[in-house]
């Protein structure tokens, strides 16, 4: 059985990560969409920054829950015929085990040099224009793909989702493409789908079962009926 799991940001929920669009999701009253555009690093890069610096230092303060951990059971099981394709740009997958991750919307971890394009693994801070480690100019943008931007691994995901037996849909509202049309494509190519997130999304109806609660506690509960 080939597997599909899109995760966002309610899967890192209960690892202390704020999700986007719940109540307590704006960012220092800014919503979302205010930081993370190409413009808005155009008009304003330091505020910017800030906020792509003050989640990539969060990172370190937290653990994955019991929802990545099931993932990665999952995966053992699975292998080649499990792939995690997320939204979110921390990197909890890998940390509890994870191989097979594909990050649609790019990494914190990683940043993205506009003058030579390279991508280079970074922890630290990127607000103080610190020089590219290739080419030296200070050019370095955060690694992750604002609205308005294609996002990563196109090709492979959609390759996956249209061969998946099974996609399943974890901890995200749907309100963001082209990943809110993933059910879509794949109900058409004939898998089955399921969706395991705190409340019903906003495309809730398009899946073949829908189940509400926690992650950590329907992604156990689920790998575990799988497995
Ligand atoms: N368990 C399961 N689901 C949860 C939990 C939880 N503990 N907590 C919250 N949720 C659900 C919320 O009910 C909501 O439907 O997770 C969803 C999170 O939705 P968003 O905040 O919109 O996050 P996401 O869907 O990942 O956003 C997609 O939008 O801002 C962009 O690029 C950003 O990748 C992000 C994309």
């Amino acid at each position: 059985m080939r597997v599909v799991v899109l995760t966002g940001a309610g899967i890192s929920a209960e690892s202390g990560l704020p999700t986007f669009r719940d109540a307590e999701g704006l960012w220092h009253g800014h919503r979302v969409e205010e930081v993370a555009t190409p413009e808005a690093f155009e008009r304003q890069p330091s505020l910017v920054h800030r906020f792509y610096d003050e989640r990539r230092a969060a990172l370190a303060a937290v653990e994955p829950n019991a929802a990545h951990r099931a993932l990665a059971r999952l995966e053992e099981t699975l292998g080649d015929d499990l792939l995690v394709v997320t939204q979110n740009i921390d990197d909890l997958h890998e940390r509890s085990g994870s191989r097979r991750v594909l990050h649609m919307h790019g990494r914190l971890r990683s940043a993205l040099c506009r003058a030579c394009a390279g991508h280079f693994d970074w922890t630290g801070d990127l607000g103080g224009a610190p020089p590219c480690p290739r080419c030296g100019r200070r050019e370095l943008r955060p690694d992750v793909v604002w609205f308005g931007e294609i996002p990563y691994d196109m090709d492979r995901i959609l390759g996956a989702v249209g061969r998946a037996d099974l996609f399943v849909s974890v901890g995200t509202s749907g309100a963001v493409h082209p990943a809110a049309g993933f059910v879509q494509y794949a109900a058409g190519q004939g898998a089955r789908t399921l969706e395991l997130n705190l409340v019903p999304s906003e495309g809730s109806h398009l899946f073949d079962e829908s189940r509400q609660g926690p992650a950590s506690h329907l992604v156990p509960e689920w790998v575990a009926e799988l497995r």
